[in-house]
């Protein structure tokens, strides 16, 4: 029998990132690629049937597959020098918890699967949940398969070189009608749970949230032989862009933004740019609110870009409103498992996508720093485990 921590330990060393620290694990590349081969081998393991979706989603079933399904998992992927348990805590929780139901001799009533979500994070081709995304139809697949990573690789390009056929992207009606309820269970992003001193929680929201890119173009030239008032520089509204993002959000109580990726084209120590990539991410409880904030931030860097003589062009990469999580489902679940708390929490999960289709919940593991997103993100082993024990006795109450 498997311990949640016994199985993360199994895949520390795939796509650890020596130069940023942690990991670094992107939809459809070579190290997601190897978790999939590892995923499928451990679902087999445990007499699990693998399927592969049209959006490249794993999907492990114990038993027929069937409708009215109770489904469980989370994602492999990461973000660019990740933590090792945003994501695949849900994915290992999910097996560990048929370990414990198999060796009670345990056999589910109702189909049940585990499942794999593809490229959660947007990590590389920027759009976050694009597997559940593209499965709920809340994309459209020819934007999808339009879109490019860092290296200019189209996502159809990186779909087809990992086996699947680029063609087939898109909303799949069957498979997610046969979804009777959704649970992931995930690491906390956040000290909730550390402030209620509770080693697991569920979901009760998620903030509106979304991420807008900003292309500022200038003109390119030399840094030593370009006199300053002669210089068309993208640079320059770009880094207004961050302090506006800051003070917008600062103005609105509860209310995030942040940029996190800036890339200047073609980004030499010596080169003026002639064009950057600005991404912001922003988030508030409303979606009228995320919206002001963003407006207010797209007004100071136009003004910044007119300012400086550049042009600016705003694209929104991805958004998704407030979500409720299935207040039955998720009242249900607090009871069965003695009375945990429920949370809020500003990030975004493929749970939060299937909650606009399907009844879905949330489990939340203490994180005893809060951090996530970054090499330290940490859950203690007997958290996970007590984790583990809630995701079974929730499996076994929903299929029985
Ligand atoms: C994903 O984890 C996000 O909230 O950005
Ligand atoms: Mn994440
Ligand atoms: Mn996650
Ligand atoms: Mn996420």
């Amino acid at each position: 029998m498997s311990t949640a921590t016994g199985l993360l330990s199994d895949i520390s060393g795939v796509g650890a990132d020596r130069q940023r620290g942690g990991y670094s694990r992107h939809g459809f590349d070579v190290v997601e690629l190897e978790l999939r081969e590892w995923f499928i081998a451990e679902a087999g393991k445990r007499g699990l049937t693998v399927d592969n979706d049209r959006n490249g989603n794993l999907w492990a079933w114990w038993g027929a597959p069937g409708k009215d399904a109770v489904i469980t998992g989370s994602h492999l992927d990461s973000v660019p020098g990740g933590g090792a348990f945003d994501g695949p805590l849900g994915v290992v929780s999910a097996l560990a918890a048929v370990d414990v139901l198999q060796a009670r001799g345990f056999q589910p009533r109702r189909p049940f699967a585990v499942t794999v979500f593809a490229e959660e994070e947007g990590g590389r081709f920027g759009v976050p949940c694009l597997g559940s995304r593209l499965m709920a139809g809340s994309i459209d697949p020819d934007a999808a398969r339009r879109l490019t990573d860092l290296n200019g690789i189209t996502l159809a390009d990186a779909v087809d070189a990992a086996g699947f056929d680029p063609a087939r992207l898109g909303p799949d009606p069957e498979a997610l009608a046969g979804i009777g309820c959704f649970v992931e269970l995930h690491v906390e992003q956040g000290k909730g749970l550390v402030d209620v001193d509770a080693p697991v929680g569920v979901a009760s929201s998620i903030l509106a949230h979304g991420r807008w890119r900003f292309r500022f173009t200038g003109e390119g030239n030399h840094a030593g032989a370009t006199l300053i008032g002669d210089r068309t520089d993208p640079m320059l509204p770009a880094a207004q862009l961050v302090l506006a993002a800051r003070a917008a959000a600062r103005a609105v109580d509860g209310a995030r933004a942040t940029v996190g990726k800036l890339i200047p084209n073609p980004g030499g120590t010596n080169v003026i740019a002639s064009a950057v990539d600005v991404w912001l991410d922003a988030r508030a409880a409303t979606d009228e609110v995320t919206r002001n904030v963003v407006a207010e931030i797209t007004a100071a860097a136009r003004d910044a870009a007119e300012a400086e003589g550049c042009e600016v062009a705003v694209t929104e990469e991805s958004y998704g409103d407030t979500v409720i999580f299935d207040p039955a489902l998720r009242d249900q679940l607090a009871a069965q498992l003695g009375g945990v708390p429920a949370l809020p929490t500003g990030a975004g999960h493929d749970a939060g996508i299937l909650a606009a289709k399907v009844p879905t919940a949330m489990l939340f593991v203490r994180n005893p720093t809060g951090i996530s997103h970054a090499p330290a993100e940490h859950a203690e082993p007997a958290d996970c485990e007590a984790g583990v024990t809630a995701l079974a006795h929730v499996v076994e109450q929903l299929t029985r």
